[in-house]
């Protein structure tokens, strides 16, 4: 039996970590996230009754929010503390998801405001909510933080494949992998294991309104992967996805060189 902490169970990838990891009675699942009516609701209607999960409010972007979270599960878990923190929630803005780089070159402000915002959320957000929890991670047995970070944070793919859109996306998760290596270069020698892992690229539904230029745009990043990876039959489901992250964290470990490392779902360095 364990204990997970899990941001960002609303939807997506989160709330199939939620789904899966909480199938097993036993384990004691925290799912933190901005709406927690609406995701009280949800688990409610698709998941049925199940004691082990609790829903706390978290929101990235406000640390007092975070504090509190802490406090919260300090209180569910006791001294059995937290064994692993899947620090999933993350920003994928769309103002610079469609085009490449010069396609920002005009729009200072909305480029400032979203950096700003991706970054409070992808980067600071992550550091400040694995500071608070720490110290439940170190009472927990498991001791292991993974960062959901994003093979187009890879610098290597990027230019292998040319990827030009989402630069302050990608941007954003090169930062969070850093900084999953900061926590790692501090806490290995306390055997808490730092990692970011790549989720693949998941079918969560975030493209469904965009308009027919904007789909070319995709396009041309989803052709890249093609001829990168020729086995790419398109994207993987969040059931898929959730499987291969479990199976990597629960094999991954300081031992095995692993502390602060950045891999794929596939456990490496091939991200489709
Ligand atoms: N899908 C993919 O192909 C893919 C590929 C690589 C990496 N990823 C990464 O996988 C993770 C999950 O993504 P997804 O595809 O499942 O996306 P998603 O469906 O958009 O879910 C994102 C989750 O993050 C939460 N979130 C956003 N901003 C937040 C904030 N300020 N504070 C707290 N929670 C916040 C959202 O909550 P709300 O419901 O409140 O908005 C939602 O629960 C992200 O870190 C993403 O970068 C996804």
């Amino acid at each position: 039996m364990s204990v997970y902490v899990v941001t960002g169970v609303s939807k997506g990838i989160g709330f199939e970590f939620l789904r899966q990891l909480s199938e097993d009675k036993d384990n004691l699942v925290i799912g933190l996230v901005r709406n927690k009516a609406a995701t009280e609701k949800k688990v409610a209607a698709e998941l049925g009754d199940r004691p082990n999960v609790h829903i706390l409010h978290g929101d990235l972007t406000n640390y007092a929010s975070l504090k509190e979270a802490t406090a919260e599960t300090a209180k569910i878990v006791g001294d059995r503390g937290v064994d692993y923190l899947v620090a999933n929630a993350g920003l994928v803005p769309e103002f610079d998801a469609y085009g490449p780089v010069s396609a920002l070159a005009d729009k200072i402000e909305e480029v400032d405001a979203g950096a700003a915002e991706t970054f409070q959320t992808n980067v600071t957000g992550q550091l400040h909510l694995f500071n608070l929890f720490v110290p439940l991670i170190k009472k927990g047995k498991a001791k292991k933080v993974i960062a959901i970070s994003s093979g187009v944070g890879d610098i290597d793919l990027t230019n292998q494949c040319e990827i030009d859109v989402g630069p302050i996306y990608a941007a954003s998760k090169a930062a969070l992998n850093i900084i999953v290596a900061k926590f790692n270069a501090e806490y290995k020698k306390e055997g808490i294991l730092f990692l970011s892992i790549s989720p693949g690229l998941v079918e969560v539904g975030r493209y469904a309104n965009a308009t027919p230029e904007q789909v070319n745009g995709l396009m041309g990043f989803v052709g890249k992967l093609a001829s990168y990876a020729p086995h790419f039959k398109g994207p993987i489901t969040p059931e898929e996805s959730v499987k291969a992250v479990r199976s990597v964290w629960e094999k991954a470990s300081i031992e095995e060189g692993y502390g602060g490392a950045f891999i794929s779902h596939l456990g490496n360095k091939q991200w489709v």
